[in-house]
């Protein structure tokens, strides 16, 4: 029977991922780099273990025998992906995240020849970033062939994990960035503002430009070259991020990160139950190819709880080996209604509008 590895397991949503897994009868093997917490995971679930860190190529090679997946939940994924991916290339097994780091997304991308020829399956996103996202670019890319403008957006009124939190904290000081005719091109933080209707839920908020991981994925999945993505966010939080440049320099350095890293050890835990419950989040896109513009939206459960259940989806997909070899995204790995498979995502597609001249 083929086997699973979740690295990070100890870890906000490795746990919840663990757990997702074990509910629905799976034995993944557990691992992670501190031995006595993926311990205690294996106990309270008696599940195989592994422990190994990340900082050596043949031991990691070595901890991944007899493994057909391995699923990284160990974020900022800018230190993890690349060791993982790397000795996943070496050993044949196939590799899916749950990052949302376009940085972590553009190098993975680079590897899609040798996965191709190895027959490695490399998955990064399987998370809230970017299934639902990278679903919905590609239903309306599919209805506007020849689009050539995208955009996207996403509304979550969700507390964030300690995880996502330090992932926030690495990629500070390196400001925005979108996608223009097939280039990642820097811009300032939030350097655009546009008002988005996300529907019943949330209604017309304004939102602001973030470098969110489909102004890679999204390329790849629908040919679209250009492409910014939103976060919706209130008046106040959008004056602040445009007054927050300097500060933001200032917080990108050594000493002022570390400082706010042992501040989020100390502070945030991630959401409680009841968030991960009754929370909905919203995504919003547009594709246009100057003509006729059309727009959609996805709501979804809350993005740590969705998380959760693509990841382990993906996980369930991947085993049973229903999905290419090479560089993919959601999309192109399982197809864009894969969103549509989860409980309690609801869709709505606009009819296509001409584009005023
Ligand atoms: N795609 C999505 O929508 C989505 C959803 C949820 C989370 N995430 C991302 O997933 C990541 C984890 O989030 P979380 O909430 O689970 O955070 P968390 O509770 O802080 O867990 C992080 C886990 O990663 C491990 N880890 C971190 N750096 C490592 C390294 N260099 N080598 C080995 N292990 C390492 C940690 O182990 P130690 O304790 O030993 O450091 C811990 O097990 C974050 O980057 C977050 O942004 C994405």
């Amino acid at each position: 029977m083929d086997t699973a590895l979740i690295y990070g397991a100890y870890g906000y949503t490795g746990s919840l991922i663990v757990d997702e897994a074990v509910a629905r009868g799976g034995s993944p093997v557990v691992a992670g780099r501190d031995r006595e917490q993926v311990r205690d995971v294996a106990t309270e679930h008696d599940l195989d273990h592994r422990v190994f860190s990340l900082e050596r190529g043949r031991a990691i090679e070595r901890a991944l025998d007899g493994i057909d997946v391995v699923c990284n939940c160990a974020g900022p994924f800018v230190n993890t992906a690349v060791p993982l991916v790397d000795a996943c290339l070496e050993t044949g097994t196939d590799y899916l995240d749950i990052t949302g780091e376009f940085q972590v997304f553009n190098r993975l991308a680079d590897e899609d020849e040798r996965a191709t020829a190895s027959g490695v399956t490399v998955l990064p996103g399987v998370g809230f970033d970017v299934v639902p996202t990278d679903c919905l670019a590609v239903m309306l890319a599919e209805r506007v062939p020849g689009a050539t403008e995208l955009s996207l957006a996403i509304a979550s009124t969700s507390s964030v994990s300690r995880g996502t939190a330090k992932t926030m904290v690495e990629s500070l000081g390196s400001g925005g960035v979108v996608r223009r005719r097939g280039r990642l091109v820097q811009v300032p933080t939030a350097y655009d503002v546009r008002e988005i209707d996300f529907g019943e839920r949330v209604g017309v908020t304004p939102a602001v430009t973030i470098p969110w991981g489909d102004i890679v994925t999204a390329a790849h999945s629908t040919g679209i070259e250009t492409i910014s993505v939103y976060a919706g966010v209130s008046k106040r939080a959008i004056r602040a991020l445009k007054a927050g440049g300097s500060l933001e320099s200032i917080a990108g350095t050594g000493p002022v990160k570390s400082t706010l890293e042992r501040l989020i050890d100390a502070t945030v835990d991630g959401p409680d139950g009841r968030e991960l419950t009754q929370d909905r989040a919203v995504v919003w896109g547009e594709v246009t190819d100057g003509e006729t513009r059309l727009r959609g939206r996805l709501e979804t459960p809350n993005p740590y709880a969705l998380t959760v259940e693509t990841a382990t989806n993906a996980i369930e997909r991947t085993l049973v080996g229903e999905i290419p070899a090479g560089f993919q995204t959601p999309a192109t790995a399982f197809g864009p209604e894969f969103i549509l498979e989860c409980s309690a995502v609801e869709r709505w597609i606009d009819e296509p509008m001409a584009v005023p001249s």
